[in-house]
Parts: structure tokens; C-alpha cells; sequence
């Protein structure tokens, strides 16, 4: 039977996951936490001789949550040469079999999720209810995208006519090994996302998680070879970023690069492995943003304010999805302020294992010292500290990383802060007097992943989705602003320096970009 859509509000309704995900934490102490455990390169399980790097919680960082890896070059390169040996099989096996081999993962990701969730919670520091959005999220994405490869034949199909005689065919083919690397925000979604991809069309793949969440990384590849993956199709490898940059971009063997994480890190990988490899390749980057949402004075405030206030501080604003601008008619301007500031202060922070915290941790140390930073700069040039701006100590919160969800206006719109990504719960707020103006200073940024409006006039919404550079737009959202794409329903694209290939993850048009086209003509006399 089809299982009705998870929404954030089925899950809130669903009684029955909260003793389901109270038990996973437990176990998850048990089974999992504080253990050594090593890289897997096809059937072998490799420990470093560069030694491991340790893991801590974010929420309590007595918490150790593991020891990790810390691969070196030799393994990388061992990983990416076991991959490629191991596409010449993959790569001809029908692509059937690994639509179902994907359908399976789906399944086994569905029995684990709340392990899964649980191992999110203590290493990233999401709440219950995002953390099983992220594992639901993974299990329609693979099953979207089973659905998809055979809606679509594998992607082949008959062309012509040609010329005489001609009988022409497109193929879609796979390109080889993909180095793919992860960030911690969505560290189950992300990763399967791009994993995903690449399997199912007959790629193989060396996986990096980030290190800041080496461990659901670990479950979504064993989920992947439980589902019948062969060793060496996939690799998991841990261990710092360094390390691998020059390796990934430089070696021949590496037919492309799926990345989701920061701008500066993608630009890097971009310019190294176009300039590095001998001829152009794919590379697939996702590079955050800083997303806008507009509130125009025909808005229902009521929604807007719960939209923004969802998208900038659901998880810390850790999103690459985060509302981050906002642009509010000055005609409503004190009205919905207030309304904002009142939501703002009912949002619970604090230790995300408890069922009523909406906001955990920062993820980690150097967060929460650029938290302290911007907000300080934020100050010094004119800001007003509207809500928040405080680091929580004490008690409850001396061994995490917990700050308060922030809101600052009165900053010139020229400010650094106002284009640079924070990755932070730090929300500016700025007035303005037509649609116009907010729609040119929403698109002032070099970024362009997701944008947001609220207005109950038609034509408002229809100017913003027709002038709005950016690739994931939405209207009236009370569920968050900007944030919250789900497979098969919103295209996850970056435009500009968001993304690099204008098709997004969750969309119809994803699994080309793992695909080469191969024009097949036979003359038939
Ligand atoms: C993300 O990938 O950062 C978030 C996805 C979403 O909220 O739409």
C-alpha cells in the first residue's frame, strides 16, 4: 500500500515515533558511539597508518561519538583504482537490477531510520523531527529515482528518422568513478542524493563524508552494500579534506566530482579539476547561499512569520536552504516584527534529544565563534540586536555549542554581512518600499539557491517567480520560507554560484548529469 506523504506535520501528528526514537538513542549509545572504525575500500576493511581522528558531540562533547579513520593518498588512490576496476562490471550490469538494487536501499533505510536519526541527532545536533525528515527524505529520493530511471527506459530511446536505411538510437552511458564529498548539514540526504545518482546510472564511487559526521555517512554505506552493491562499486573513505583535494582532482581515474558543501571549497575543486585532468569532466557542485525571503505588504503575516521563522532557524540556520535576508514592506514593518520577535522568543534551544527542542546546537566550536563574530561585527557597524545575540552558557548548555536564534536590523545593506554565507541562526532584516527594489536587492548576491515571497496577490507572486534569479523559488510557505525541498516535487538547483549544472537533486533532469549520450546508428539496407 502507498504510504501517505511524511509533511512535518504528519510526523508531528505521528505519536508513535517518539518512543520509536527515544529507544534508537539509546541503542545507538550502545551499538554505536565511542567505537574505532576503520575505511572500506572495496572487500577490505583498512585501518590508517596515519592514525584516527576523534568525533564529539556537539550537543554534550563528553560524548564521544567515534574514532575515525585518517586515510592518506595511497588510500585514495587505492579507492578511486578499485572503483574503476570494479565500473567494468557495474557499468554493464542492466540497469534493472540496479533500479533494484536501489528500491532495496529504500527498504533498508526505511527499517534503520530511526538508528539513522538518532546517529544524526548526536553528531550534527538535529532535532527528532528534522532527523527523520532527513531519512524519509533519503528513502523518496531513492525510490523517485527507481521510478524515474524506468519511466525513462534507462534512458534510451529511439531517434530518426535519419538517412536512408539509418535506425538510430540514444544510449545513455555511464562516465566511471565519481569522488563524491559531503557536508554535515543533511549528512544521511546529501551524500545518498549524489551516491544515488551515481549508482543507479552505472557509475561507481569513492565516498568522503564530512568529518563532522563520519558515522551516518558509515550507515548509508552499509546500507548501500546490504542492498547489494559489490564491494569496490562503492568506497567509503574518511579523513581531512586536505588530503584528498589534490588526489581527487588531479588523478586521471576520476571521471567526476559530485559536491555539496561551501563555495570556497567548490571553487577549489572546480578550478583544480578543470585545469588539472586532460580534458573536460563533470563535476556536480551544490555551494549553499544567502537566501532572501520578501514579505510584501498583501502578505497573511501570520504565515509569513511562521514560513521565516522555520527556514532561518530550523536547524541553526544550517541549511543551505536558510532564510537568511529578509525583505519586509515598510507599511507592515513594525507590525510583523513584533510578530517575529514573539515566535522567535517561543522557540525552544537546547539539547535536541528532547522531544520540545526546536533549535540544538551550533555544530561546532568554530560556529560558535563566528556566531560571537558576526554578531559583534553586526553591532559595530550599525546593526540593532533585535533578538538574540547571545551565546547560552550554564547548566543546561556548557558542554554544547547553543546560541540564541537572532535577529538583526538597522545593518547598511552594503555590509559584508548581508552577502557573505553564516551558516548560522543570524536573521537580517531589512524594509523596503516596492517589490521592485526588494526583488533587484534579493538578487544583489552572487549566490542563487532558493528564494522565498509571501503575498496573497497574484501578480506579486507571478512578478517575483518571473524576475527572481534563483533556482528554487517559493509562495506563501508556511513550513519554511526557503527551505524544505522535497524529491520529486522541488528541483534542488543552484543558479550562479549556488550550483554548476542548472539540475538540481530531487529533479526530473538529475540522473543525466551522471550520463553520457551515445548516438547509436545501424544501416540497414
Ligand atoms: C539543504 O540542502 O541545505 C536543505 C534542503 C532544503 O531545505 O530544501
Amino acid at each position: 500500500m502507498a504510504r501517505e506523504k511524511i509533511t512535518y506535520v504528519s510526523l508531528f501528528a505521528d505519536e508513535s515515533i517518539h518512543p520509536m526514537y527515544e529507544k534508537a538513542l539509546e541503542t545507538v549509545r550502545e551499538k554505536y558511539l565511542g567505537r574505532h572504525y576503520p575505511i572500506f575500500i572495496g572487500q577490505e576493511e583498512v585501518v590508517s597508518e596515519d592514525g584516527e581522528f576523534e568525533e564529539r558531540s556537539p550537543i554534550d562533547t563528553s560524548i564521544v561519538v567515534g574514532y575515525f579513520q585518517r586515510a592518506n593518498v595511497k588510500h585514495v588512490r587505492k579507492a578511486i583504482d578499485v572503483a574503476e576496476e570494479a565500473f567494468q562490471k557495474w557499468s554493464r550490469t542492466s540497469w534493472k537490477s540496479r533500479v533494484e538494487i536501489m528500491r532495496r536501499a529504500a527498504e533498508i533505510i526505511d527499517q534503520r531510520k530511526f538508528e539513522i536519526a538518532a546517529i544524526i541527532t548526536f553528531e550534527v545536533g538535529k532535532n527528532r523531527l528534522e532527523a527523520l525528515a532527513e531519512c524519509w527524505e533519503a528513502i523518496d529520493a531513492l525510490k523517485y529515482y527507481a521510478d524515474l530511471m524506468e519511466a525513462n527506459n534507462g534512458y534510451e530511446r529511439e531517434l530518426g528518422p535519419g538517412g536512408p536505411g539509418e535506425r538510430c538510437r540514444m544510449a545513455a552511458r555511464p562516465y566511471g568513478v565519481w569522488f563524491v564529498i559531503s557536508p554535515f548539514n543533511f549528512p544521511f540526504m546529501l551524500p545518498n542524493g549524489m551516491i544515488q545518482g551515481a549508482l543507479i546510472t552505472g557509475n561507481t564511487v569513492v565516498f568522503k563524508p564530512t568529518s563532522e559526521a563520519p558515522l551516518a555517512g558509515l550507515l548509508l554505506y552499509q546500507a548501500f552494500r546490504d542492498a547489494g552493491v559489490p564491494p569496490g562499486v562503492i568506497n567509503y573513505l574518511t579523513g581531512p579534506g586536505e588530503v584528498f583535494e589534490d588526489e581527487v582532482t588531479s588523478n586521471p581515474k576520476v571521471a567526476g566530482i559530485a559536491f555539496t558543501g561551501s563555495r570556497d571549497v567548490g571553487m577549489t575543486l572546480f578550478r583544480k579539476f578543470m585545469t588539472r585532468q586532460p580534458y573536460p569532466k563533470p563535476i556536480i557542485l551544490e555551494m549553499g547561499s544567502k537566501n532572501p525571503a520578501l514579505v510584501t505588504a498583501k502578505a497573511d503575516i501570520k504565515k509569513a512569520v511562521m514560513g521565516v521563522v522555520r527556514a532561518a532557524f530550523g536547524f541553526c540556520g544550517q541549511k543551505c536552504s536558510a532564510t537568511s535576508r529578509l525583505y519586509v514592506h515598510r507599511s507592515i514593518m513594525d507590525k510583523f516584527l513584533e510578530e517575529l520577535v514573539k515566535e522567535t522568543s517561543s522557540l525552544k534551544v537546547g539539547d535536541p534529544r528532547n522531544r520540545d527542542v526546536f533549535m540544538g546546537p551550533v555544530v561546532n566550536r568554530r560556529a560558535l565563534e563566528n556566531y560571537m563574530l558576526y554578531v559583534e561585527q553586526a553591532k559595530k557597524s550599525g546593526g540593532r540586536v533585535l533578538y538574540g545575540g547571545e551565546v547560552l552558557r550554564g547548566d543546561n548548555y556548557g558542554r554544547g555549542f547553543y546560541v540564541q536564534p537572532t535577529i538583526i536590523t538597522g545593518l547598511p545593506r552594503s555590509h559584508e554581512i548581508w552577502k557573505k554565507e553564516l551558516f548560522l541562526p543570524i536573521l537580517l532584516v531589512d524594509a523596503f518600499d516596492t517589490l521592485e527594489e526588494a526583488v533587484r536587492e534579493a538578487n544583489d548576491t552572487e549566490y542563487g539557491l532558493t528564494a522565498g515571497i509571501f503575498s496573497e496577490d497574484e501578480d506579486e507572486v507571478r512578478y517575483f517567480f518571473e524576475n527572481i534569479e534563483f533556482g528554487v523559488t517559493y509562495a506563501n510557505r508556511r513550513g519554511g520560507a526557503t527551505t524544505g525541498a522535497w524529491p520529486g516535487a522541488q528541483t534542488f538547483v543552484g543558479w550562479k554560484a549556488s550550483g554548476a549544472t542548472g539540475k538540481g537533486i530531487g529533479g526530473p533532469h538529475y540522473l543525466l548529469t551522471f550520463l553520457r549520450e551515445q548516438s547509436r546508428t545501424v544501416v540497414v539496407e
